[in-house]
């Protein structure tokens, strides 16, 4: 079991032993996820369309879809959402977490009562929302380029470089449809390289409490 913590807003995150890094900010889990997927990824994609298909590089606890999913019943958003998880954390370990009481009941039982099915097959939560969890290794991951929306959430470049190298950004992107969004809680000079030479154009926005920058990249149309 990876360790329960609290963070800064209130609300918990785990701690990965192996890695050596918690799954959120310690200055607020359920803070950054809005802040960063939400606030800055989906509601800036879906100002311009009302379907939206997304994907997730690392699933973890879901704390992202659940925001996610929530926000598109509310706005009655089409939504199409594939997690990448190379390790899935166990049910009682999504329970353990709390989240339960950020979202709807409807919401959290989507995701609880849906999340081992969900990684064997695609699954609708209703008529319009469904999700899927691709339990594989990012680089192992293939697709068309059929994602208007990408979280990047992955570990830190710190504590797992492999995840940010110019060969694995380059690989995500194409996973993207032209003029598709690649949104990010970090910024580093490396990764905005990475990202033009594959045909993005880079912006950076405030980042969510204790990091000043975070990065949103567009795929040239
Ligand atoms: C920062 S955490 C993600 C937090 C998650 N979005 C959440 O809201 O809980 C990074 C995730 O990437 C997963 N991961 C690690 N290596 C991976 C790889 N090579 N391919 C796909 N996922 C990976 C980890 O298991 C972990 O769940």
């Amino acid at each position: 079991m990876n360790k329960i913590t609290p963070t800064a807003d209130g609300s918990n995150t785990l701690f990965n032993e192996t890695i050596g890094e918690h799954y959120h900010s310690k200055h607020g889990a359920v803070q950054e996820s809005k802040h960063v997927f939400i606030e800055a990824g989906l509601k800036h994609v879906t100002l311009r369309q009302s379907s939206i298909n997304i994907l997730e590089v690392g699933f973890g606890t879901g704390l992202n879809f659940l925001f996610t999913l929530d926000h598109c019943i509310n706005q009655q958003l089409q939504l199409n959402y594939t997690g990448i998880e190379a390790f899935p954390l166990s049910l009682e370990e999504l329970r353990s977490t709390g989240y339960q009481q950020y979202v709807p009941d409807l919401v959290w039982k989507g995701l609880e009562d849906n999340y081992a099915l969900a990684l064997n097959e695609p699954i609708s939560i209703t008529a319009d929302q469904q999700f899927y969890i691709a339990h594989t290794t990012l680089a192992n991951f293939t697709s068309p380029p059929l994602f208007d929306l990408i979280y990047f959430d992955a570990f830190s470049v710190q504590h797992q470089p492999e995840m940010w190298s110019d060969e694995i950004i380059a690989h995500v992107g194409t996973f993207l449809k032209p003029g598709g969004v690649f949104i990010t809680y970090a910024i580093t000079g490396k990764l905005k390289r990475a990202l033009k030479a594959v045909g993005f154009t880079i912006e950076k926005l405030p980042g969510a409490p204790g990091k000043r920058e975070m990065l949103r990249a567009t795929k040239a149309l």
